[in-house]
């Protein structure tokens, strides 16, 4: 059996971990708080440790849960801003992660937050709920024809900026690695980044969290966005600097911000704190916005993507056993 101590888990991940075939060699340790280097204790006696994108595997923690035994860290997402590669190499620890699940669960999350956003759909609801049946208020616009800006198409962009040319947008794209045969086949156009401001009425951030990336959106790129603009995130909260877009939605320059992820959310998204006072100033003021629509990191949501992050968390796992090579692209 590999003892793994699973971090950071919901109903949803022990049901999915549960039921993979093969997972019975697994003896899953779950615990519902998150990897820190004052919870690494508890990882006592594993030889993997299973996270998830707010465990904080940083250089004490991971120099803890290398003593302790630990030889793999498997993380159940793709991004891996969490984790100290630089230290988990110097302390013999393999990392490996789920490069794809479901792309289209985030693809599909972030036009549907686009959508409920500029057709005022949750306001809708709860009107209609109050037989409240007034439409005043509730104008949004047509996609079809307007120019949706995708910044970073790997897997996820890509789709969006599919789903977005189905509507009928002029889709630009921006990505230091470009897919010429990819944009060329969907009648998408790249462009550079400062082009892409200037010219989108819809901004859709597709990139990975890194040095470079973060607070992609700020004071400056928002200054530049075109008076009205929509930005949707369902990327890494920190590609946004939030004191700025709360200073431009203040002023009116952005017409909508729809967000899956948010700057700090380690400790409030994936948490019930209905009943508790939210800490948190940068967001009670963002949830007061009309035009602010914020959903807790659930674009990845789906029943095909918790089954495939189950498969390859079981592969991932039994492959340290077996002294196997891990499976193609989950290594890092
Ligand atoms: P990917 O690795 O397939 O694509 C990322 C793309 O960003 C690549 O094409 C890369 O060249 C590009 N890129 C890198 N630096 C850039 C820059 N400075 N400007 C523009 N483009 C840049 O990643 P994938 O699977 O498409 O995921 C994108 C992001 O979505 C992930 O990094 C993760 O942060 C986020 N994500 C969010 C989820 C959620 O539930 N909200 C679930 C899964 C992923």
């Amino acid at each position: 059996m590999i003892e793994t101590t699973v971090f950071d888990t919901k109903p949803y991940d022990r049901e999915y971990l549960g039921k993979v075939t093969g997972a019975a060699r697994i003896a899953w340790r779950f615990h519902e708080f998150r990897l820190s280097a004052e919870t690494a204790s508890s990882a006592k006696g594993s030889q993997a440790v299973c996270i998830f994108v707010n465990d904080q595997a940083d250089r004490e923690c991971l120099k803890i849960i290398a003593a302790q035994g630990v030889k793999l860290i498997a993380l159940r997402c793709a991004g891996f801003n969490n984790v100290d590669l630089a230290a988990a190499k110097e302390y013999g620890l393999a990392v490996v992660r789920v490069p794809a699940y479901s792309p289209h669960a985030v693809a599909e999350h972030t036009v549907g937050l686009l959508l409920t956003l500029n057709r005022k759909i949750h306001r809708a609801y709860n009107r209609v709920r109050e037989l409240n049946f007034s439409l005043s208020g509730l104008v949004g616009f047509d996609i079809f024809g307007k120019t949706v800006g995708i910044i970073g198409t790997g897997k996820i962009g890509r789709i969006a900026a599919q789903i977005f040319r189905g509507f009928g947008a002029v889709v630009v794209a921006y990505d230091p690695f470009p897919s010429q045969e990819w944009a060329t086949a969907n009648g998408i156009q790249y462009v550079d980044l400062d082009t892409l401001l200037t010219a989108s009425d819809i901004i859709s951030l597709h990139v990975p969290l890194l040095a470079e990336t973060r607070h992609l959106v700020n004071e400056r790129s928002l200054s530049q966005m075109k008076q009205g603009v929509f930005i949707v995130n369902t990327s890494r909260g920190k590609l946004i600097d939030t004191t700025a877009l709360i200073a431009s939605l203040k002023t009116g320059h952005i017409g909508g911000v729809a967000l899956d992820v948010y700057e700090e959310e380690e400790g409030v998204f994936f948490e019930d704190l209905s009943g508790k006072v939210l800490m948190d100033d940068a967001l009670s003021h963002l949830l007061v916005f009309p035009n602010v629509l914020i959903t807790a990191h659930q674009a990845f949501l789906t029943h095909e993507a918790l089954s495939e992050i189950a498969r390859v968390t079981t592969l991932n796992i039994l492959s340290q056993e077996m002294n196997e090579p891990f499976l193609k692209g989950t290594t890092l």
